[in-house]
């Protein structure tokens, strides 16, 4: 093709898309169905990953729960099984661990079946000025928000792939767009979460395998203890997230094979905004909107064991 005529497919294309867009703002978009589907959930002991298996609980799919809690997953399970879930299984699985995290993924490939819906939601957080945050704890950051989410793609997409069918959900965060003071390695963790999940879409893509459908969800802080203590600046504009509400946002994502998700929906605007501005007008607008200071009073989910 030269290149007038690869010029004017984009400007056409670009034209159109625009105009779908626009149109879908005021249709309500199509919600596929997920039953029959297997969908594995890490991170199910607690916050969004119980309540997305509660959304899901109603939606005649067979639900695969993992979690470093047994008690946290027990207690899961039991909730979706009292909505009316059928078909749940249980794994105790520290996400941090590679081998770990493979072993229990063949288990359930033979105990329970092929999964078709991935999402990878299980996260920690240090909380810790970047200096003082122990080697270990930072590792572990990285290995369970963002290495593990490598080894469950190496060990559930192949499926996915022979049969072009499936979905890969990234529970990231708006930390993995934008850097926050005082959460170096948590936000090391979810831009590579973040940027891992997007490329192996494009490869995805990239191969013809338009069947696997992929949803990346970067919320802003929620309310589910794990960031106890940290407020919102202008709790109005940017809120601090309702758990429930963020759940049943991602659960719709998905059925309607939404691409991106950032919540609050301000948060497409000052990702724009970032990018945009003068670089001394971006640290004025931080300390605005109080990224500078929201990890100062920073507590945390109280340590179980
Ligand atoms: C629920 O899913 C099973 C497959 O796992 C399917 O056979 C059955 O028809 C589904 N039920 C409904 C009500 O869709």
């Amino acid at each position: 093709m030269n290149f007038f005529l690869e010029t004017l497919k984009v400007l056409i294309l670009s034209i159109y898309y625009n105009l779908e867009a626009f149109v879908k703002l005021f249709i309500p978009a199509r919600r596929k169905s997920v039953s029959g589907e297997t969908v594995l959930i890490t991170g199910a002991g607690s916050g969004i990953g119980r309540l997305m298996a509660l959304e899901f609980a109603t939606k005649n799919v067979t639900l695969v729960l993992w979690d470093i809690s047994q008690e946290g997953n027990k207690e899961t399970a039991h909730l979706v099984k009292e909505k009316g879930a059928s078909s749940v299984h249980t794994y105790i699985c520290d996400c941090s661990k590679k081998p770990e995290v493979y072993r229990v993924a063949d288990q359930v490939k033979r105990e329970v079946g092929d999964v078709t819906i991935l999402i990878n939601n299980a996260g920690i957080v240090t909380g810790k000025k970047f200096m003082d945050a122990p080697d270990s704890l930072v590792e572990k950051t990285m290995e369970v928000n963002a290495l593990a989410h490598f080894w469950t793609y190496k060990a559930f997409l192949p499926a996915m792939m022979a049969s072009n069918h499936g979905h890969l959900v990234s529970i990231a965060s708006s930390a993995g767009l934008i850097g926050v003071n005082g959460l170096a390695d948590y936000c090391a963790s979810k831009f590579a979460a973040v940027g891992f999940a997007e490329s192996v879409a494009l490869e995805l893509l990239a191969k013809g395998k338009d069947g696997i459908k992929t949803t990346i969800v970067c919320p802003f802080f929620i309310n589910t203890g794990m960031f106890d203590g940290c407020n919102s600046k202008w709790p109005r504009l940017i809120p601090i997230l309702d758990p429930t509400y963020v759940a049943k946002k991602v659960v719709d994502a998905i059925l309607t094979d939404q691409v991106y998700l950032l919540l609050p929906k301000s948060l497409y605007f000052m990702m724009a905004l970032k990018n945009i501005v003068p670089t001394k007008l971006g640290l004025v607008l931080g300390e605005y909107f109080g990224a500078f200071n929201f990890m100062d009073s920073f507590k945390g989910r109280e340590k179980k064991e």
